[in-house]
């Protein structure tokens, strides 16, 4: 007898070019999940908004987005791959789920804190209410599990409580959501100027995207911050160097990253070749995935296609949830 497949949701801002934290904390898991779980990955164009950015760049970045999406491995055939904003049900889940959301617990959540200090001019409602739309894409489905990234751990704490509320006043009709990333530690790559993480609006310098050239790539590691070197053996390493180790601990072999460790204990590393050999295989890493979204992002019939088959079978998931959530909450008059 076929198993019924647990559910899985996830999605990214269009907001640019994929990074390597995104590939690491979010896409890597969504192709390892693809094939056990029933999958719906979405382009959170919505959210985008928040930020009021330029609306004429939406549809490149919505392509962009899909096309690194495929071509590190997604298969549009076995997930669903679609746009926030094709699916109506989620803006009405959201209105509802608002009513159980309170304004002293959204001004406290860290991201929202961070974009009142990065757009003072424009701290609109739709910010404040940021991980309630969040909640509304994930339990949308009914999904238990969610690919994503550290930094998006108090977003998927405040999806359960929105959850419970939810289940508490109406009757229970959605599985508490929770953060996955195959019950180890959620991941955060570190940004190559050793402060905080890799990110698409922080230091571009500092950020490594999928769609870098190799000399670029290059550039950028080669000019990662490091120091000369441990004075005594076995020393504590420095948050910048251990943030180097980090990064060659997602490409490089285990070899590698072994003899970078003695050499660190010994006092004999030298930080210059390490960041080669760094840069080496970063290059390595990057360049198939660049070539390959190059090649799907100028197909927009493609993707366009893959964006309708994705919407469709989001939308049967979704109808069928606000089914039952109308039902629950009495809204069923006829
Ligand atoms: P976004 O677009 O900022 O990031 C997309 C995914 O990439 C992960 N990520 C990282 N992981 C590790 N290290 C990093 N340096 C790093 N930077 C980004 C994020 O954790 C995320 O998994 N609010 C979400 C988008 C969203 C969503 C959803 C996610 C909307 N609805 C429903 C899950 C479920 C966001 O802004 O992600």
């Amino acid at each position: 007898m076929n198993k019924k497949k647990e559910l899985v949701m996830s999605g990214i801002r269009p907001t640019g070019f994929l990074h390597l934290g995104n590939y690491f904390g979010a896409v890597r898991n969504y192709v390892r999940m693809q094939e056990e779980y029933e999958c719906y990955f979405m382009v959170a164009d919505l959210h985008s908004l928040t930020t009021h950015p330029d609306t004429k760049e939406l549809k490149t970045n919505v392509h962009r987005v899909l096309s690194e999406n495929i071509a590190c491995g997604l298969d549009p055939d076995k997930v669903a791959l679609y746009c926030q904003s094709h699916i109506y049900e989620t803006s009405e889940l959201y209105l509802y789920l608002n009513m159980l959301a309170y304004q002293g617990e959204l001004e406290k959540t860290t991201t929202f804190k961070d974009k009142v200090r990065q757009q003072p001019d424009n701290v609109n409602a739709g910010l404040l209410t940021y991980p309630v739309l969040q909640t509304a894409d994930i339990i949308l489905h009914r999904a238990k599990y969610v690919p994503v990234g550290k930094d998006q751990e108090q977003h998927l704490e405040m999806a359960r409580n929105f959850v419970k509320r939810f289940n508490y006043r109406y009757g229970e009709v959605f599985p508490e959501p929770i953060a996955f990333n195959f019950g180890e530690e959620l991941i955060k790559v570190p940004s190559l100027d050793g402060a905080g993480k890799m990110s698409k609006s922080e230091n571009q310098y500092a950020t490594l995207y999928l769609s870098d050239d190799d000399d670029l790539i290059r550039k950028k590691v080669m000019k990662a911050k490091t120091d000369s070197g441990p004075a005594e053996k076995n020393s504590q390493k420095p948050d910048y160097i251990e943030n180097i180790f980090l990064l060659m601990k997602l490409v490089s072999t285990s070899d590698t990253i072994n003899k970078f460790e003695d050499d660190f204990n010994n006092c004999t590393i030298r930080y210059g070749d390490m960041k080669k050999q760094l840069a080496e295989d970063m290059v390595q890493f990057i360049a198939p995935i660049r070539q390959k979204a190059d090649a799907i992002r100028n197909d927009e019939k493609y993707l366009k296609e893959v964006m309708e088959k994705g919407a469709e079978k989001a939308r049967k998931s979704a109808r069928a949830t606000m089914e039952l959530v109308r039902e629950a909450i009495g809204l069923n008059y006829y």
